[in-house]
This record gives structure tokens, sequence and C-alpha cells, in this order.
């Protein structure tokens, strides 16, 4: 073995340390989320913090840092060895900008803000979240100077969610959809509207969930490396690609909910169990960015789960499990009625093409927070307005307006515009996808997902952080991300929904 062999190796060793302690924080976490007793909870907050810290000391160790200088410098890694270096080092040193009196602000500021955010909600109330919210953006501010950026300060922020992401970058796509999507969900709101009484009716927990996990093992899903629980807020959790873990939540009177959230949350999974095992805690065995996970998730979620061709396949079970409910409801209604799209006030209730004004207002307002263009106190009414401008709906109330979501309250400002990408890139993917495949939609109309799931492993899954966003968009799309995939399936799927 050569030096440089012996020093990668010893690299590699270390940054899996930090990965089994990460990894063991995320046990206890979905722990906390699906089986933890009532009384657990005050400990268990202290036991993952005490990790976070251990995992946090053993990432900025100087030896690390030694290690990623020296072979920083090898002629003789292979590539992938080379990225892995080299993401390790912009990571370390990343982490070598916070100080600790930083770190220390940022966690009382964001657990004060969290609470004040809680009360708000409960209280209705935007004025009793502002003075924390206040401080957060402040903070954010501070943050986006001590980290650096080329353009833009809220590129700093993008960076920690979307690595390489650039402002001007979200301000084109989202200039288009402004441009494109305003208008074409108008359109849309002026045809005869779908119906979907039927999907309110009282459905079986059991048989939703047996439906659920039937649908998770038709994807290809393995059960052998993850299982599936019930949980609040349905998410997907990984402890390495041999173990990944998907939750999902029923709701007896409405049916949408577990199917969607099992294939979305079943998408992030198989990205995750197709992460290169040998690569274990390594860049190139991650997942890329939040905007490439979400367009795992909603690639199956939207362009494979709300098609007829899915549909084709999965009704006629649906409906044996439910014929009481649904033995009136033809395939065709039913495919439409999963497709409905209605202007709505709730981000996570809407379809999916509205979704994207709720994720434009979010941007616009928290750039300007970040330019310094407008304060905190103006967030309630800039919100109300845009969303008349954009959704045409009032906001009766700070809860179902700017209290609505989570993010703020955690500092998450840069998360947002995630959501969006992973919809557009998933529509740049599927647009692929259905040209290197041949007949893919019959495979899917057979209930034969594996050339799609062989397609994804391929292309994306196998990569991790071998490739940024960027390059791995060119690398199997031959250009950068595009809005007009997604505008060009919308039109396409929408038009013959509502006659256009
Ligand atoms: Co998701």
């Amino acid at each position: 073995m050569t030096t440089e062999q012996t020093l990668y190796k010893t690299f590699k060793s270390k940054i899996q340390e930090v990965a089994d302690v990460n990894h063991a924080i995320a046990v206890l976490n979905w722990d906390q989320e699906t089986y933890l007793p009532q009384k657990g909870a005050k400990i268990r907050a202290q036991q993952i913090s005490t990790l976070a810290g251990i995992a946090h000391t053993l990432s900025i160790a100087p030896e690390i840092g030694d290690l990623l200088n020296k072979l920083g410098k090898s002629e003789t890694l292979s590539d992938w060895d080379r990225i892995n270096v080299k993401e390790s080092l912009r990571e370390y040193e990343k982490k070598q900008k916070y100080s600790k009196e930083f770190v220390v602000k940022l966690s009382a500021v964001t657990s004060e803000c969290y609470q004040a955010w809680m009360k708000a909600r409960s209280a209705n109330d935007f004025q009793i979240f502002r003075p924390s919210l206040e401080k957060m953006v402040a903070i954010k501010r501070e943050e986006c100077e001590l980290l650096g950026y080329e353009e833009h300060p809220y590129d700093a922020l993008l960076d920690q969610y979307e690595p390489g992401a650039k402002t001007s970058e979200l301000n084109v796509l989202f200039s288009d959809v402004h441009s494109q999507l305003v208008d074409f969900v108008k359109e849309i709101s002026e045809q005869e509207q779908v119906k979907d009484s039927w999907m309110y009716q009282a459905f079986n927990k059991d048989s939703q969930w047996k439906f659920g996990l039937e649908l998770l093992e038709q994807m290809g899903y393995d059960f052998k490396a993850g299982r599936q629980d019930i949980s609040e807020h349905p998410f997907t959790t990984s402890f390495g690609s041999s173990d990944v873990r998907v939750t999902t939540r029923i709701n007896p009177n409405n049916l949408y909910e577990m199917i969607w959230s099992c294939i979305h949350e079943g998408g992030h999974a198989l990205y995750e169990q197709g992460l290169k095992s040998e690569d274990y805690g390594l860049p190139t065995g991650m997942y890329l960015s939040l905007g490439i996970h979400e367009s795992q998730s909603r690639l199956w979620e939207n362009n494979v789960g709300r098609s007829l061709p899915y549909w084709q396949v999965n009704y006629p079970r649906l409906q044996q499990l439910f014929s009481e409910q649904l033995k009136q409801v033809s395939l065709e209604d039913f495919y439409k009625s999963v497709n409905i799209v209605k202007p709505s006030l709730i981000r996570t209730n809407a379809d999916e093409l509205t979704y994207h004004f709720h994720i434009m207002i979010r941007f616009e307002i928290e750039k300007a927070l970040i330019e310094g263009k407008i304060t905190v106190a103006d967030i309630p009414t800039i919100w109300n307005e845009k969303y008349k401008e954009y959704l045409n709906l009032d906001v009766p109330s700070d809860k179902q307006g700017c209290l609505q979501d989570i993010h703020w309250s955690h500092g998450s400002f840069g998360y947002f515009p995630t959501y969006s990408l992973g919809s557009f890139y998933a529509a740049q993917f599927y647009h692929q996808a259905v040209k290197d495949i041949d007949s893919l939609e019959k495979h899917i109309e057979n209930g034969n997902m594996q050339p799609l799931l062989d397609w994804l492993r391929k292309n994306i899954h196998q990569y991790g952080r071998f490739f940024n966003a960027d390059e791995l968009c060119q690398h199997i799309t031959g250009e950068s991300l595009s809005f007009k995939y997604f505008m060009n399936y919308a039109k396409t799927k929408y038009k013959y929904i509502y006659n256009i």
C-alpha cells in the first residue's frame, strides 16, 4: 500500500465514525417519532444533544483536516476518491467558519424562535412570533457574511441545502413559474371542475395500510432493508443504505393522504437504498442535495403515481379493497380526481401545480428579508397580498397564512426552494426516462416498475455526490435544469383532465 492509500484509508475510517454517530442519532430520532413513550421525551432530547456534540467534535478534529489537506494535494487518487476528499474538505472548511460563540447563539435563538412560533400559532397571532423571528433573521444575515458568497447573500443559505445553487438561477425559474403557470392555473379554474367527493368516505385503516405496503413493494422498496411505521408527519430516514425506513399517516376519512405519502416517501427511500453501501459515510455514498432527493420522491409521487398507467394496474386492487366506496367510480374519474387543481391556503395540502406558488411566495419573502428590503413586521401584509395576487385567495388568519410552516422558526432559510427544484428536476428526469426506456408506460401499466428503478439507480442513485446537481442534470439530460419540462408535462396532463 502506498502512503496515500494508507492516508485515504485512515480518512475513510475517521469519516465513517462520524457517520456512525450521526446514524445513531437518526435511530433515536426515528424512535422519537414512532414509538417513544410520553415520559421518555426529556431524557431523549438530552441523549440526542450529547451525541450531536460528539459528532460535531469528531467531524472538526484537526486530524481530519490534516488528512484532507495532504490528500487534497495528491495526484494519484482515483476520480471517486478525489471527489470524496474534495467534498469532505469543503464541508470541513465550512464547519471551521463557525465560531463556538456563533453556534451557541444560533442554537439559543433557534429554540426561542421555535417556542415562540408554537405559541403564536396556537394563539393565531403573528405578533407573538415577531420579536424572535427578528433575532433569527438578524443571525441568518450574519451567517451569510460568515459563510461568504459570490453573488448574493441568500446563496450562502441555499448552499446548505442545495450546494452550488444560485439565487440568480432561482429568479429565472420562478419568473417562468410566474409568467407561465399562473395563467395556466387560471385557465384551469375557468373550466368545469373535477369531482372527488367519494374520496372523503370512511376507509378501513387496516386495508389502507395493506394497500400502502403493496404499493411500496411494487415500486421495488426492499423490506429486508427497511420497514414502514406510523407517525404524525410522514418521513424517510436512513441508517445506511441497508436500513432505510419510511413512515406514513392514515386518515380513516381520506384515502389520498396515505396513498401519496407512501409513494412520496417510497421515492425518497428508493434513493437512499440505491446509494453505494461500500461508500457508507463518504460523500459518494450520500444523497446529493435536498432538491435531488425531492426529485426522487416527486417523480414517483406525481409523474408515476398520478398517471393513468399507474392506476390502470392499481385501481382494480383498490376497488377490490374498498368495493362499497368505489364501486360507482370509474378509473377515468378516479384518475381525474387524484389530479384536481385548486388554489388553497395551506402549502402541504396543495396540488402539484399551485404548490409552486406557495414556494414562490416563501422564496420572495425570504430573499427580501435577507436582502434587508423588507422587515419581519412586513411579513403578514406581504404574505396576504401575494396569496391574493398568485392564488386569488384571501388569507383569513395568520395561522392559515404566514404561521403555517415550521421552517423559519427552525432557521431553515433557503430550504423552501428545494421543494420546487425537486418537481422541476423530476419532470426533466422523467422526460428523459421515457426517451431512454423502451415502452416505459407500458411497463408501468403492467405493474412492472423495475425498468424505471433500474434507470434511476444507474443514472442517479449510484453516484451519490460524485456530480453536483447541475452536472448530474447535464449528464442525464444533456442540459441544465429548465422549467420547460415541468410546464410541458403540466400542459399535456391537465389539458386532457380539464378539457382545455
Ligand atoms: Co419529500
